[in-house]
């Protein structure tokens, strides 16, 4: 059945990403768009949304469908979107950002994801235990000093730098910078993008970019044991040019960076609000796993990305010309009750979870492995060190559509 004027009306009022109310809690119009027999169209991004986990799912997995308009869409017609989407004159973020492994597709998308694919399996990330235990211990005994804190800025901002960082080969005392640049790349990718916005973000990719290669320069000098090092040895064996290179390094420092203080705030967040799950995950710590794959589901950090169909599709039973945007709420899939029973409840045994927090598909997270192994760690140790956490004050999410995550956690430890 058509959408109702009705509907149409209630989902434009209630889908508005740059508001507070969205921000607090998009699932209840997450709900409203699963109730519709075809994809909403949200005007602000020109996209086709998906909501629901079967379609989510499905155009994820489809070959036919894109990150990018280049391989198949007129240089004018690319021109022209890339206009609308204020995404050019930003010249180091179109040859670094714009252009990486993410936005690529097919036989170049393959050739990026399969040089560093080995060094993101279960079993390769397994080495990183023991610096993450130390870096998460480093932290605490810092945090077990003090009383009231907020758990992003004084905990969760200081882990995803110093681990992704330490697995690239970034000296310690650069780490801070990382996550800066990785912030103000990243923040570009949503709604607001305000010209001051796109300075910092062009601004950021630049010094990025320079320290990469400066950093290139020396480990091609001297190399390490690092995913830098096996980088460059890729590189001078012709498997990647330069550019790619400096755009594969910045894609896994940033593309981890927020999603991984976003799902730490957002996993306390959801323990605190469930006093009896936390109890139960911190006398039994063998539950971390299934905790963690819940919280990316339960409260996913990175819920809407985008896909262009690369021919004439089908999708809900309708055709789409080539070319037409999809947005792929993962954050609504997750919640479907037709995929997972009581999908609004946060359930730290909840087995199967098949959700699509990660993506799926082509682009399925590089880093899932090492952002699980990093997250079972930081909560396990977290708990058997602090005895009591208490919400000090109601937190408040930040605004927009692609990342979700608190401003702050006020708590207080005990
Ligand atoms: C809990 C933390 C994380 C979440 C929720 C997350 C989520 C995602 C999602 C949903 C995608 C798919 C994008 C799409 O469908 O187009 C993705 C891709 C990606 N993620 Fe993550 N991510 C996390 C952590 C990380 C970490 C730690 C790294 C690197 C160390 C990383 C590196 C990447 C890369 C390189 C891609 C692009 C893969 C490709 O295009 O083939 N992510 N991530």
């Amino acid at each position: 059945m058509p959408i109702s004027s009705h509907q149409h009306k209630a989902i434009q009022a209630a889908f508005q990403p740059g508001r507070q109310n969205f921000a607090e809690n998009p699932y209840g119009v997450y709900a409203l768009l699963r109730e519709l027999d075809e994809p909403f169209y949200y005007e602000d991004m020109n996209a086709h949304l998906l909501s629901r986990y079967p379609d989510v799912d499905g155009v994820a997995r489809d070959g036919r469908m894109v990150r990018s308009l280049e391989a198949f869409m007129p240089a004018d017609y690319v021109a022209e979107q890339q206009h609308l989407a204020n995404f050019h004159d930003m010249p180091n973020h179109e040859r670094f950002v714009q252009f990486s492994m993410l936005e690529r597709d097919g036989e170049l998308h393959r050739r990026l994801r399969m040089i560093v694919l080995q060094e993101f399996t279960r079993s390769w990330v397994a080495q990183y235990t023991s610096m993450i235990q130390q870096t998460v211990d480093k932290l605490l005994d810092t945090l077990l000093e003090k009383k009231d804190i907020d758990f992003i800025a004084d905990f969760a901002v200081h882990i995803p730098s110093y681990v992704i960082g330490h697995v690239l080969g970034v000296a310690d005392e650069d780490c801070p910078m990382l996550r800066t640049w990785s912030e103000n790349i990243v923040q570009y990718f949503d709604a607001d993008r305000s010209e001051a916005r796109k300075q910092l973000a062009e601004q950021a990719t630049t010094e990025f970019a320079l320290y990469l290669k400066d950093l290139i320069a020396q480990r091609g000098r001297r190399p390490g044991k690092d995913l830098l090092t096996r980088l460059i040895s890729a590189r001078d064996a012709g498997k990647l040019n330069e550019d790619e290179l400096i755009s594969t390094s910045m894609l896994i420092l940033a593309g981890g960076h927020g999603s991984t203080i976003d799902v730490l705030g957002n996993g306390m967040l959801a323990l605190l609000n469930h006093p009896d799950q936390l109890a139960e995950l911190r006398n039994n710590p063998a539950l971390a796993p299934a905790a963690v794959q819940e919280m990316i589901r339960y409260d996913s950090p990175l819920p809407f990305f985008h896909r262009y169909a690369s021919v004439e599709c089908e999708v809900m039973g309708i055709s789409f010309p080539k070319g037409t945007k999809f947005g792929l709420l993962y954050g609504s899939a997750n919640r479907d009750p037709k995929q997972f029973s009581d999908a609004d409840r946060f359930d730290t045994n909840r087995n199967p979870n098949r959700h699509l927090g990660f993506g799926r598909g082509a682009h399925l997270c590089l880093g899932n492995n090492l952002a699980r192994l990093n997250m079972e760690i930081t909560f396990s140790s977290l708990l058997a060190r602090i005895k009591t956490i208490e919400l000090r004050q109601t937190p408040r999410f930040r605004l927009g559509l692609a990342s979700r995550g608190v401003r702050e956690l006020a708590v207080r430890l005990g």
